[in-house]
């Protein structure tokens, strides 16, 4: 069967082989740490804001794309000085890229941030009126993380889901902070206010169910209430942050620019 998601005036389908469930009568969010709960836009369950100070946002970027450099060449490509994080997909062909995409899964502990991640703790505890940290106690994800999508390679990214589907995942805040490349065309989509949504009202994939041929670690949506999600693209930009909640349906961040790549980070919060 075909799985369609709605972006903005877009309409995206892809080919589901495998099957569908859905949960029961209960909303995760209720159950949980509720991050949103002293933010006024608990509703929507999303904020665009102002990242870091220029200097520091900077120093994040310059950082990011040395690492990835880096990473490039131990895959056995080649960067040269005009290397850029927006330029990425002029540097790997399919293999190579799969190789780098492997290699930045399981992202990197927070010491090798670029900047004390403390600053960007403080600036997410503020937005939150709730002391946050990376360092969820006891576990091994403080850690942040890269996404590259690269224009017109429809793989790159998951589609639409909940991160909370996966339980190491549940009690926490996301932050999508683009690198580069991020625009109407690119920047991830989101299902405003579907955080309160029971588990009975939205369709998933089944374990071991691929779309268009691949499998993701965490289950897709298939359907919210019997109908096809209607996403919509935020805009933001470099050094903007969108903060989201994991409980919202998100994703389908498929890049529709011609010739950028986009990159974010993605790091989660947990209640100190
Ligand atoms: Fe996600």
């Amino acid at each position: 069967m075909n799985v369609s998601y709605q972006i903005d005036d877009e309409v995206i389908t892809l080919e589901l082989d495998g099957d569908v469930v859905s949960g029961g009568n209960e909303v995760l969010l209720a159950k949980d740490i509720d991050l949103l709960a002293k933010t006024d836009w608990k509703e929507s369950g999303y904020t665009i804001v102002p990242f870091l100070k220029d200097e520091d946002f900077a120093k994040v970027k310059a950082g990011i794309t040395k690492l990835i450099a880096g990473i490039i060449e131990s895959c056995g490509g080649k960067v040269d000085d005009k290397f850029t994080l927006a330029r990425y997909h002029l540097y790997v062909d399919d293999a190579l890229h799969l190789e780098v995409a492997k290699a930045i899964k399981d992202g990197w502990l927070v010491s090798e941030f670029p900047i004390d991640m403390q600053i960007v703790n403080d600036r997410m505890s503020e937005l939150l009126n709730e002391k946050v940290c990376t360092d969820l106690k006891g576990s091994k994800y403080d850690s942040f993380f890269l996404r590259i999508v690269r224009p017109k390679r429809y793989t790159d990214n998951n589609p639409p889901h909940r991160d909370v589907w996966l339980d190491r995942l549940r009690h926490a805040m996301n932050i999508y902070a683009p690198l580069s490349g991020s625009n109407k065309n690119s920047a991830l989509p989101i299902l405003p206010g579907s955080q309160y949504l029971m588990e009975s009202e939205i369709q998933r994939t089944a374990d071991g169910a691929q779309l268009n041929g691949t499998q993701y670690t965490v289950p897709c949506v298939v359907s919210v209430k019997g109908e096809i999600p209607k996403m919509i693209r935020p805009s933001l930009t470099e050094n903007e942050v969108m903060l989201f909640t994991p409980y919202m349906v998100h994703g389908g961040g498929y890049n529709l620019n011609e010739d950028e790549t986009r990159t974010s980070l993605e790091v989660r919060f947990w209640k100190v």
